[in-house]
């Protein structure tokens, strides 16, 4: 499975990164980074520490929009610390990002392969999938799936109470993205929240004793402080990796296609996501929509992948 990582790291965005680079069934062919969590110049440096804790510093990573389409950048420090990548120590990568930009990198891969072979996973706001999108409309035809973290429908919002963070930062871009045509797979907050960083799960990733496993535990425990503070639960939802582990395993979510629409007017409901799970309305169905997941399953793939980074 070809794959291009979209991200703004973010400590569950580098668990993603890390489930992809340990999955051998993965060629990522390439990490673009987005403004999101921190800004674009934490979010890039971020991508590439985090390849070079899995022992990658062949992993191309571009760095792309530093803002969203249309509104000043909105980020995160409060969930993800100063750095977005708080929690073990830091250090300066020791290779360099691309040259060129992560749009043209997106534009260029999509028109250069087969079509239909390259899968985008977005798991930051969706500003460079958007910005791709319109610099390039014939690129629509040749993604094979766009797997994205993003949105919630009963569990409605986290950075406001109808809105998830990365729609919320930028709902223009996610407006493109949904309504493009190419086949959508949405991981919603009524997933993520079902897997819980719980104290069990993160021993196990500690026990795996490697170098990325070991920072990722470093990273989990900062991580999850704010969100178990905020919902009283053991742990915090690890949103980002459920979308590669859709990638690898699929039958361990559960979900339907329905019609999904990005509000993008209203100052109340700013980013929330209308899906329509009961087909109410006769609007096309444009995304596959997550609701479910075996969560011991998840956790025991990531485990089992992140024991490959040694
Ligand atoms: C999403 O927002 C970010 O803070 C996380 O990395 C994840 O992509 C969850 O709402
Ligand atoms: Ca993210």
């Amino acid at each position: 499975m070809k794959v291009i990582i979209d991200t703004d790291p973010g400590q569950d965005d580098a668990a993603a990164i890390m489930l992809a680079l340990g999955s051998p069934e993965i060629d990522v062919l390439g990490i673009t980074a987005v403004a999101g969590n921190v800004p674009l110049a934490l979010t890039e440096r971020n991508a590439r520490m985090v390849c070079e804790m899995c022992g990658r510093t062949d992993i191309k990573v571009y760095a792309g929009a530093d803002k969203p389409l249309s509104r000043p950048l909105v980020t995160a420090e409060h969930v993800h610390g100063k750095t977005g990548l708080d929690g073990p120590e830091l250090f300066e990568p020791s290779f360099p990002l691309q040259p060129g930009h992560a749009v043209d990198f997106i534009v260029q891969t999509l028109m250069n392969e087969a079509p239909g072979t390259v899968s985008l996973c977005p798991i930051g706001p969706l500003t460079n999938i958007a910005l791709a999108l319109q610099k390039e409309p014939a690129i629509t035809g040749r993604i094979q799936q766009i797997v994205l973290m993003g949105g919630g429908y009963f569990a409605q919002g986290n950075i406001t109470p109808a809105a998830e963070f990365n729609i919320f930062v930028d709902p223009e871009a996610a407006a493109v993205v949904f309504a493009c045509g190419a086949p959508v797979i949405m991981m919603p907050l009524d997933v993520t929240h079902k897997v819980m960083t719980t104290k069990s799960r993160v021993e196990k990733i500690r026990a795996v004793d490697n170098r990325a496993a070991r920072a990722l535990t470093e990273m989990l425990l900062f991580y999850e402080r704010f969100d178990e503070a905020k919902y009283g639960t053991d742990g915090g939802p690890l949103h980002d990796p459920t979308t590669i582990a859709w990638l690898l395993k699929p039958d361990l979510f559960a979900g339907r296609e329905c019609n999904v629409e990005i509000e993008t007017t209203s100052k109340l409901t700013r980013g929330a996501t209308v899906v329509d799970w009961w087909g109410v309305t006769k609007r096309g169905k444009n995304a596959l929509v997550l609701g479910d997941v075996n969560a011991d399953g998840f956790f025991d793939l990531l485990t089992e992948r992140l024991a490959n980074l040694g």
